[in-house]
């Protein structure tokens, strides 16, 4: 894999009457942990889902880990984990035939499949819970063990849609804490967020886009000082005269 893990070249994705994503360029490090950042409906599922081969581009080209969504999606996927924002659970299956359910469609070796299902199992505090069945779970369980689904085959690049959303503040810091793991682990991660101190607290360089475009870029420090800011939220406003959550 190339020290460049994901080149975003001028890429627009269009619906229908809708321009989603809108002529956006980026390029994220291999280990790096990058945010997109925005509010809703600023495009950031719609760039997700096209990195994740999910949707053709419109136009403009993106790789990932050297190769082409479009020509290449087969290597694209080997080489990705995935964790929706919609999470996508078997509420009839328990956590543990979840997880497994998506380790046997990469078809890790079985007790490679047991031994990280354990560890992740036990770092997100579900290993009680795991034999019970998903649709019990409060929502805040779902989101975690649709993440551990995601990163059960250990990707090198994993693309988090909004992880965090409708957890309460404990599990929240837990998901950020594996989220730095991931980090050291040196895997390249791009997380979605309209949590601006979230992005804050965990990304090496965030993307701030709006509109399908991307308005900033760079690491937090550095788009706070540019714009004498004392956190992205205000960065943010400064940019857009709005505030990033309509009910702040
Ligand atoms: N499958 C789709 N069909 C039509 N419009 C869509 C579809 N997915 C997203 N959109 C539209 O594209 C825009 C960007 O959506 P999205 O990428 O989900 O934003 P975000 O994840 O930042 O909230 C929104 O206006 C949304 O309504
Ligand atoms: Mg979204």
């Amino acid at each position: 894999m190339n020290e460049t893990a994901i080149v975003i070249d001028k890429l627009t994705k269009k619906f229908e009457d809708v321009t989603a994503v809108d002529g956006l360029s980026l390029e994220v490090e291999k280990g790096e942990l990058f945010g997109l950042l925005g509010p809703n409906g600023a495009g950031k599922t719609t760039t997700i889902n096209v990195l994740c081969c999910i949707f053709e581009p419109t136009s403009g080209s993106v790789s990932v880990g050297g190769y082409d969504v479009r020509r290449e999606p087969e290597n694209v996927k080997e080489l990705i984990g995935v964790c929706p924002q919609d999470t996508a659970v078997f509420s009839y299956l328990t956590g543990r035939e979840n997880i497994e359910l998506f380790g046997n469609l990469h078809t890790m070796p079985k007790e490679k499949l047991k031994k990280n299902t354990d560890e992740l199992l036990e770092r997100m505090g579900l290993s009680e819970d795991a034999k019970r069945r998903v649709g019990k779970y409060s929502g805040g369980m779902r989101r975690r063990i649709n993440l551990i689904m995601a990163l059960v085959h250990d990707p090198e690049i994993a693309f988090l849609d909004e992880p965090t959303v409708g957890m309460d503040p404990q599990s929240r810091r837990a998901v950020w804490d594996f989220i730095k793991d991931l980090k050291k682990q040196n895997k390249t991660v791009i997380l979605t967020t309209h949590f601006m101190e979230e992005a804050e607290e965990l990304c090496d360089r965030v993307g701030i886009i709006d509109y399908g475009k991307l308005i900033a870029l760079g690491a937090p420090e550095q788009l706070k000082a540019k714009f004498g800011a004392k956190n992205l939220e205000e960065v943010f406003i400064q940019l857009t005269g709005r505030r990033i959550r309509e009910e702040l």
